[in-house]
């Protein structure tokens, strides 16, 4: 295991990684705390090579570039070698069962990276795989994205606790995972968007439960404005996820209003920062001048998925 700056939980080794709703605010913190050392170290993480030998599984039933890039960056930093599959060309793709596809690549690699529209698909691959999953996105949740999220938070602003993050758009997997991040760090979350398209209120209830043992709060709003006033981040997402283009039209024309601009930033406070966990549409859901201004910390928080995952596998797999 590679040196960190607090003292390793024993408990991390072997896991998978499918919500942050599974880990513990101590254990999520090591992760943060290893991706944060390993970012100042990246010669001495290089050379130790704590995976050498182990091989990775990467599986992807949707497009990515930040996610597929930097895991095989990951893996090949910590001297492990990637093994790259896409859905539709392999069997999976003419109906092989993901039951027996977990359990075959558990015989060739250490390791499963998934990505895949559904999230109980990576739930069944978990389920049969005989190796740790690392969930890549799904639409309910996008772990190691909200990881480097938290990363760039603390980075700009020096911590989580009292932090008010404010979401504007889809109720979609950015932002359950704000709500699951915020709740075990301690964050106050505000996520606005259309009543249409609210987060999966099974999320809200949990992340309200788990909020109040860290002192942080979830609030769920129509209303942009009022949910921007006074936050430190101003985030947001694409109005329409992978998965869910057939809703195109009518999302765009609902989603109108929550639009983060020049004059919406001017709400939050004013050393607040802007994220956004890309791909980006500007003049969608947010302006050029947002998201290329100076508020802007999205190609450190991009930078930052590299950080995280490759703290994420030395904790679980080294
Ligand atoms: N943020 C993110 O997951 O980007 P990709 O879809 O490019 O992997
Ligand atoms: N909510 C987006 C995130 C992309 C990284 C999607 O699922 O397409």
């Amino acid at each position: 295991m590679v040196e960190q700056l607090t003292v390793s939980l024993p408990a991390l080794k072997g896991r998978s990684v499918v919500s942050m709703m599974e880990w513990t605010p101590e254990e999520i913190k090591q992760i943060l705390n290893t991706a944060q050392w390993m970012k100042g170290n990246r010669e001495t993480v290089q050379s130790r090579r704590v995976l050498a030998g182990k091989h990775v599984a990467l599986l992807f039933e949707l497009p990515s570039t930040r996610t597929r890039v930097s895991f095989q960056v990951a893996i090949s930093m910590l001297g492990a070698e990637s093994v790259s599959l896409d859905w539709g060309s392999s069997q999976l793709g003419r109906g092989e069962s993901l039951e027996d596809t977990a359990r075959v690549l558990s015989r060739y690699v250490d390791g499963i990276v998934v990505r895949a529209h559904r999230h109980e698909t990576v739930q069944a691959l978990r389920r049969h795989a005989t190796v740790p999953v690392f969930n890549a996105l799904t639409d309910r949740a996008h772990p190691f994205q909200i990881l480097a999220d938290a990363m760039t938070i603390r980075e700009e602003l020096g911590g989580w606790s009292g932090i008010k993050v404010s979401y504007l758009g889809d109720g979609n997997n950015m932002a359950h995972s704000y709500m699951v991040i915020g709740a075990k760090l301690g964050m106050d979350i505000t996520i606005a968007t259309p009543i249409e398209y609210q987060p999966l209120p099974q999320i809200v209830e949990w992340a309200r439960g788990e909020a109040s043992l860290t002192g942080g709060s979830i609030t769920i709003t129509d209303n942009p404005e009022r949910a921007l006033f006074g936050a430190d981040v101003v985030t947001t997402d694409v109005f329409v996820s992978m998965g869910d283009e057939g809703d195109l039209d009518r999302k765009r024309h609902l989603m109108q209003g929550f639009q983060i601009n020049r004059n919406f930033m001017k709400l939050a406070k004013p050393q607040a920062i802007f994220l956004h966990c890309l791909p980006a549409h500007r003049g969608e859901e947010v302006t050029a001048e947002v998201i290329d201004g100076p508020q802007s910390k999205v190609f450190d928080q991009a930078e930052n998925r590299l950080w995280v995952q490759m703290a994420g596998l030395s904790h679980t797999l080294g």
